[in-house]
């Protein structure tokens, strides 16, 4: 088995040790972990928190208008809706909180690729639940883009323009945006030759802050804005891996993204594997429930796995039902959708598919305390509606940093495993 293994974001020295090998049997990168909803006081993060769930719900609207451009159905009970924004003084109070580093509560993965021949490097957020990879264009003239990696067509014999542009609108209402390419794109020594991808020229002010300068999207084509194979489709289709699998690991340390299979040393036991729901060109699964403690509060769910999102959301009503299984909660903020409970006395918490219970710990549970001092918490379950109907749950880091989770496009399933 070949480990390439790039060594990345503390110090954002860079060490590659590219494997020349095609069809390995599977590589893993390392990622990088910032960014918390947690003060250092202690206290829950509210303005971030807000932040990231305008800017999740405006990920899946794009995402539910690319499946649509794409010639896909929206699943019943799915809606289209506005795209939101968020005041201008939320977002100053917000990002004002960005650069601290809290490693109890890491909130979003972040590891290298290269693209273009020679390779040009960029810290990008792996993101399960969207389809488009885009870098920063050295074309690049936005105040945003000062002191990001930028992509330069011209120093890349390899690079070929394409038609059309590629547009995302986020939640300050900026967009990314910039003219479509395709390049040789690399990750861990594995290269998906002719990937379609933008070198944005404008970038929204919320990547401003922070280390990462692009996304990658590992979702299904069907959400695609740029309407193409995204990256480990394309690595499928060319025969790059062995196996349609890859698999995230996220830990305060250890953090591994693996390519084209599992790492065995991640986990124990088998993977528990359950089939995707093919409708909405997302990691969607059928048949989730709640645990509480010996409680199912919340039965026959789905549930998408995306590690692009860091809380976990579920409809209103749900997570209302949800907190009322656990003594001593209470409303945080109705509106929003957020809830406190006991910090010290919560309650077995977790999710199951009809076989092991996947247990989310209290500290991946717990956003931090309503009040220096206090001794209630917020929890990382949020209730809000995307658009996606009553019955449909979104599970971000806080539920992936608990198991091993293999995304398997030969089986069309996600699979949960036990870590190691
Ligand atoms: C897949 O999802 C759609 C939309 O939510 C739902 O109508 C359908 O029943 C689901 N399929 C299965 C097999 O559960
Ligand atoms: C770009 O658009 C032009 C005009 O519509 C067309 O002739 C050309 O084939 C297109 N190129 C590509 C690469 O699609
Ligand atoms: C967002 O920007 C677009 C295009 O610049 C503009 O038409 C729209 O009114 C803006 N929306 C808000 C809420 O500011």
């Amino acid at each position: 088995m070949i480990h390439t293994s790039i060594a990345i974001f503390a110090t954002f020295a860079l060490c590659t040790s590219a494997s020349s090998a095609a069809q390995a049997p599977g590589v893993s990168i390392e990622l990088g972990e910032r960014s918390s909803l947690t003060r250092p006081d202690g206290t829950f993060d509210y303005e971030s928190a807000d932040l990231q769930s305008v800017k999740i719900h405006n990920k899946y609207q794009q995402n539910f208008r690319n499946l649509v451009a794409n010639g896909g159905n929206l699943p019943d009970g799915w809606e289209l809706r506005e795209l939101r924004t968020v005041p201008e003084t939320m977002q100053k109070r917000a990002s004002g909180s960005e650069p601290l580093i809290d490693e109890d509560h890491d909130t979003e993965w972040e590891g290298n690729i290269a693209i273009g021949t020679p390779g040009q490097t960029f810290l990008v957020d792996f993101d399960t639940g969207s389809g488009d990879l885009w870098v920063p264009s050295s074309a690049c003239r936005d105040v945003n883009c000062l002191g990001k990696q930028k992509y330069n067509a011209a120093l890349s014999s390899t690079s070929s323009r394409k038609n059309g542009t590629f547009t995302i609108r986020y939640a300050d209402n900026s967009t990314v945006s910039g003219p479509i390419y395709t390049d040789s794109v690399t990750v861990a020594g594995l290269t998906a030759k002719d990937q379609y991808f933008s070198p944005v020229e404008t970038l929204s002010k919320s990547f401003a802050n922070g280390p990462v300068n692009g996304i990658v999207g590992l979702a299904y084509p069907g959400i695609s804005r740029l309407r193409k194979d995204p990256f480990f489709t394309t690595l499928i289709k060319q025969g790059t891996v062995s196996a349609g699998v890859f698999a995230i690991k996220l830990a305060t340390v250890g953090s591994t993204l693996f390519l084209g299979g599992t790492d065995t040393t991640k986990y124990t036991g088998d993977i528990e594997y359950h089939a995707v729901n093919s409708s909405a060109s997302v990691w969607l699964t059928d048949g989730a429930k709640t645990v509480v403690g010996a409680l199912n509060p919340n039965t026959g769910f789905q549930a998408i796995i995306d590690s692009g999102t860091k809380l976990m959301y579920g409809p209103p009503n749900a997570v209302q039902t949800f907190y009322a299984a656990i003594p001593g909660s209470a409303v945080y903020n109705a509106q929003r959708g957020y809830y406190s409970y006991p910090c010290h006395a919560l309650p077995a918490i977790g999710f199951s598919w009809g076989g092991k219970t996947w247990e989310v710990t209290s500290g991946n549970f717990n956003l931090g305390a309503t009040e220096v001092g206090g001794s209630q918490c917020v929890g990382t379950l949020v209730g809000h509606d995307f658009g996606f109907g009553p019955n449909v749950w979104l599970l971000g880091d806080s539920f992936m940093k608990n198991v091993y989770t293999a995304f398997s496009f030969d089986k069309n399933s996600v699979g949960f495993a036990t870590l190691a």
